[in-house]
């Protein structure tokens, strides 16, 4: 079956004052096929949430490929523009920054709608009634105000409005972040009902580890505009093999508290990805396990047996070991 989408070495590098660059994405692959989520995580400023703007076309990449069911996203021709906006939605992290504060709760969610071409107003009454319906709101809710709702409800809202379009693909941008703990959970578990009704596809951004292992069927960890580490959720939560992963997840409770790993935790800031250079593992400044090599040469992606992959010199000799 064809991937609902696939990224192929992109790159984005916002320009600054003094003729530098900001190198927010470096060079990033990976795939998402039909119903899948992909968790992405990485600390603050990795470039997540430019992947994800890139992806919904918010953000134009300077290179590389965005294939959307095999179509190019950087070349979209007027009239795919309207259908790809539908089918490609987002929902962004602040709940009530991200609805306008001035319509009812069934104008904000009929706008994706009428914005592509959608005139027909009973159709889009009906429509708006049943994405309420499938967000586990009743009617009661169309001539609400966003003020009015609670956090888990302006979130609801902020999900109904990027459903109601039937996407194949949506981009879910930190979506439980903001909210108030006892959000979180029915959230992520009304994206999950979501997901199963409709058979769409996630990528799902979060710095929550705990809620990326519950929603995600496979998990990239980003460091510094790269993918360092990709596989299976269970394989990358239960036998992390980039030392990042594991510094990340020392952090976090376990999904199984009985198992035992290795204690491990980050040392100093994430450096700045002002005018990055392609001629380093960019961890290696934390990395208790960095030799030489590591700051002379850029480590490429190894894929275990497993389909797990990861980026790292340590298991380039391991590799060296076991084919020698
Ligand atoms: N429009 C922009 N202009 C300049 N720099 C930008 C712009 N957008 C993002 N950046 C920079 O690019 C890098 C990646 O940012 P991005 O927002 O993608 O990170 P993130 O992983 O989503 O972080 P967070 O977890 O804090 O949301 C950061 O250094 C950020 O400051
Ligand atoms: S390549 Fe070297 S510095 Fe980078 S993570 Fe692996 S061991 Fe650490
Ligand atoms: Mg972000």
């Amino acid at each position: 079956m064809m991937d609902t989408l696939k990224v192929e070495n992109l790159h984005k590098r916002f320009p600054v004052k003094g003729g530098h660059h900001i190198f927010a994405v470096n060079g990033v692959s990976f795939s998402i096929r039909p119903g899948e989520t992909l968790g992405l995580v990485g600390e603050s400023g990795c470039g997540k949430s430019t992947v994800g703007r890139m992806i919904v076309r918010l953000t134009q990449p300077n290179e590389g490929e965005l294939l959307f069911e095999g179509q190019n996203l950087s070349h979209v021709k007027k009239k795919d523009d309207r259908r790809l906006r539908r089918e490609i939605q987002m929902v962004f992290q602040d709940p009530y920054g991200s609805l306008n504060p001035r319509k009812k709760v069934q104008d904000i969610i009929a706008e994706p709608m009428r914005l592509s071409g959608e005139k027909n107003k009973e159709f889009l009454k009906e429509k708006v009634v049943s994405i309420l319906k499938m967000v586990e709101l009743n009617e009661g809710y169309l001539d609400k105000y966003p003020i009015q709702l609670t956090q888990g409800e302006q979130q609801r809202i902020g999900v109904a409005r990027a459903f109601v379009t039937d996407p194949k693909l949506v981009v879910l941008d930190e979506p439980t972040s903001l909210l108030d703990i006892r959000f979180r959970g029915e959230i992520v578990l009304l994206l999950k009902k979501l997901q199963q009704e409709t058979g769409c596809s996630y990528l799902f951004i979060s710095h929550d580890l705990n809620i990326v292992y519950q929603l995600s069927h496979r998990v990239a960890v980003m460091y510094l505009g790269r993918i360092v580490e990709e596989g299976e959720a269970e394989q990358v939560f239960r036998n992390p093999l980039h030392p990042y992963t594991k510094a990340l997840l020392s952090a976090t409770l376990l999904p199984d508290p009985k198992q035992q790993r290795q204690e491990f935790f980050l040392k100093g800031e994430v450096p700045s990805p002002l005018d990055l250079s392609d001629s380093q593992c960019n961890f290696s400044a934390r990395c208790p396990f960095a030799s030489e090599q590591c700051k002379n040469c850029l480590p490429g992606p190894v894929t275990m047996e497993s389909g797990h992959k990861v980026s790292c010199f340590l298991f380039h000799e391991e590799l060296v070991k076991t084919a020698g």
